[in-house]
């Protein structure tokens, strides 16, 4: 939660900021603010977007510079809560991500002893912590700041002198971008896409200060030489490229994504699937870990486990799982997480490796917190994902623990070479549901217009239901709900009528006749059905009112052609409903609070 960016170097520092700042609003967006040096430091924030503090903000020189772009978690957002904070001489600003967990007593002692403070977060501790222990060296003021602060931050301070910028982390990420006679700070890789391609992941207990011609890092009390890594993602990548909205870019993106994880992890000839390092371990139980839309992945990397390894597949929501103890000795542990800074996934990870579990982490992002706890880390290959509704990353997740399953599966070869050639069609069967978005926004025109709406899947699809309606719901605040169909008479039928649309997925699979009979159910109370089903159908065509066709697959993979109708579904409801797609009111694209 939060995006903060640092510039030092010969241009202006300001609109840089501003650039890189709007890359990072995927992570919050009620407010934001910069703060640049010049001639002391000039700060200007509001409760409003990145583009429209840009249109009102006064030019200032400075070539050095701090900004930030909030998801609050402590005090409304507003102006005055608005990052950067300043200390009480106004010459120490500070962009802070993270939480201060004992800021109150920091505050009350802060107050005791003469600082004035203005706002309602918990990080304006900082600044005036740095005030107190400021005695000429920035970085030293910073340290022993930091060292009364309980919690996690990532932070930028700024001094009014602007040849420097002290920087630090701990269980918030940071990055440091590397350019020519000029440095870029920032939460994360796409802020400084435009700028360079040359980054140093920080980590946690990292403090340094980078300046105009150099970095330097001091981890655990010495100097480090950090490692520098080429981003592998390009500009393209975080751009709309024409698309009126990344959502749509990035649903589109999905033929690429799976091509580009087939490509990583299988081997061309002979029809094999390459394996890891791990396949030398049996594995006898597998817990999978998550949140959101990575459950739902996760709920159908249990399906495939069980059916390809025949083995007991556990998927648990990590911030339940973090409050139960029950973990079966020899358990291999898989945390899902696109953003990998998800807060409850990283707890719920801590624990399992505290317990002696081997934690495996799928992850979209390099050099997230994931990969610094997992004892092996899986990246995915769907580039950089800006919408805050996750679309192309929740295929990436699908493909590698599909990957992971045909691995480890002691199937026989003819039959994973089978599934091995199914998978490499994948890509054109998701185009070929993405070439019929025509007949999709057609009934997403007709769905904009109800308020409530249910989804309903049997076996490996009842999760598809699910995430199909957390997409719809998160983009077009049309409340919905998905329902294992069979659990739907025990309960939800008493709201169904004529202003309760269900989108039913009907898969040719041993499911398909009791989905019939629930569709035939449903349309007796009233209900007007949209069934996703296969090309072919014509028994479906009979009991719904709507059809959206999706190509033949293999029912282990009926969720890849399915989804994507669902998320086409789900953008073209909200776009008819004029929703603001890609930032979502209150939510944010990666949740580092629990
Ligand atoms: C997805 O559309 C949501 N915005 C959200 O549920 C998300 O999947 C969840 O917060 C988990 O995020 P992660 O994959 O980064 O851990």
């Amino acid at each position: 939660m939060c995006g903060i960016v640092g510039y030092i170097g010969e241009k202006q520092a300001q609109p840089i900021l501003l650039s890189c700042l709007e890359k990072l609003e995927y992570r919050g967006y009620d407010s934001c603010g910069v703060a640049v040096a010049a001639d002391g430091i000039k700060v200007f924030k509001d409760a409003t977007r990145v583009k429209a503090l840009g249109k009102s903000l006064p030019k200032f020189g400075g070539t050095s510079g701090i900004g930030h772009t909030r998801w609050a978690t402590h005090g409304a957002p507003s102006q005055v809560n608005a990052h950067p904070h300043l200390d009480c001489s106004g010459k120490i600003a500070v962009v802070h991500n993270g939480v201060v967990r004992n800021y109150q007593k920091l505050k009350e002692q802060l107050i005791s002893e003469g600082h004035n403070f203005v706002s309602d977060t918990d990080t304006e501790v900082i600044p005036h912590l740095i005030e107190k222990h400021y005695s000429g060296n920035l970085e030293e003021a910073t340290e022993i700041a930091l060292n009364e602060i309980e919690g996690s931050y990532a932070i930028i301070v700024l001094a009014a002198a602007g040849n420097e910028l002290v920087i630090a982390r701990k269980d918030s990420p940071l990055v440091v971008a590397l350019g020519d006679r000029e440095n870029f700070i920032a939460s994360d890789v796409p802020a400084i896409l435009d700028y360079t391609d040359r980054v140093i992941y920080l980590e946690d207990g990292d403090i340094g200060v980078v300046s105009q011609n150099g970095v330097r890092i001091k981890r655990n009390g010495i100097e480090a030489r950090c490692e520098e890594h080429k981003v592998l993602w390009s500009m393209e990548d975080a751009q709309k490229s024409g698309y009126e909205h990344f959502m749509i870019k990035e649903i589109h993106e999905q033929p690429g994504v799976i091509r580009n994880t087939l490509g990583e992890f299988t081997r061309d000839s002979e029809g094999s699937v390459d394996l890891l390092e791990m396949k030398e371990r049996a594995l006898e139980s597998m817990l999978l870990v998550s949140c959101g839309t990575s459950y739902y992945a996760s709920l159908i990397g249990k399906f495939i486990f069980e059916e390809l390894l025949n083995i007991s597949a556990r998927a648990e929501i990590a911030s339940e799982f973090n409050y139960h103890n029950h973990i079966l000795p020899g358990t291999t542990a898989i945390a899902i997480t696109q953003s990998g800074e998800t807060a409850d996934t990283l707890k719920a990870m801590k624990k399992l490796k505290e317990t002696g579990c081997r934690v495996i982490a799928i992850t979209n992002v390099v050099g997230s917190s994931v990969s610094r706890i997992a004892n092996q880390t899986i990246y995915t290959r769907a580039g950089p994902e800006i919408s805050v509704a996750a679309t192309k990353s929740f295929m990436a997740q699908l493909m590698v623990l599909y990957w992971l399953a045909m691995s480890y599966s002691k199937a026989e070869t003819r039959k994973l070479a089978s599934l091995l050639m199914e998978m490499r069609q994948l890509p054109s069967k998701v185009q070929q549901v993405l070439d019929d978005e025509a007949k999709i926004i057609d009934y997403a025109k007709s769905l904009a217009k109800y308020e409530n709406a249910f989804f309903i899947g049997r076996g490996i699809n009842m999760a598809v239901a699910l995430e199909g309606a957390l997409k719809l719901k998160e983009i077009s605040y049309l409340h919905a709900e998905g329902f294992a169909a069979g659990e739907i008479k025990h309960g939800p039928f008493a709201l169904l009528g004529s202003n309760t649309p269900v989108i039913a997925i009907a898969s040719q699979d041993n499911t398909y006749e009791a989905m019939l009979t629930s569709i035939k159910e449903i349309k007796a109370r009233g209900a007007p059905v949209i069934a996703v089903a296969e090309e072919g159908d014509e028994d479906i065509v009979e009991v719904a009112d709507s059809v959206i066709s999706v190509p033949k697959v293999d029912t282990l993979f009926s969720p890849v052609v399915n989804i994507v109708a669902l998320q086409l579904l789900a953008y073209y409801t909200a776009r008819e409903r004029g929703c603001s797609i890609d930032f979502p009111r209150n939510l944010a694209k990666s949740v580092t609070v629990e």
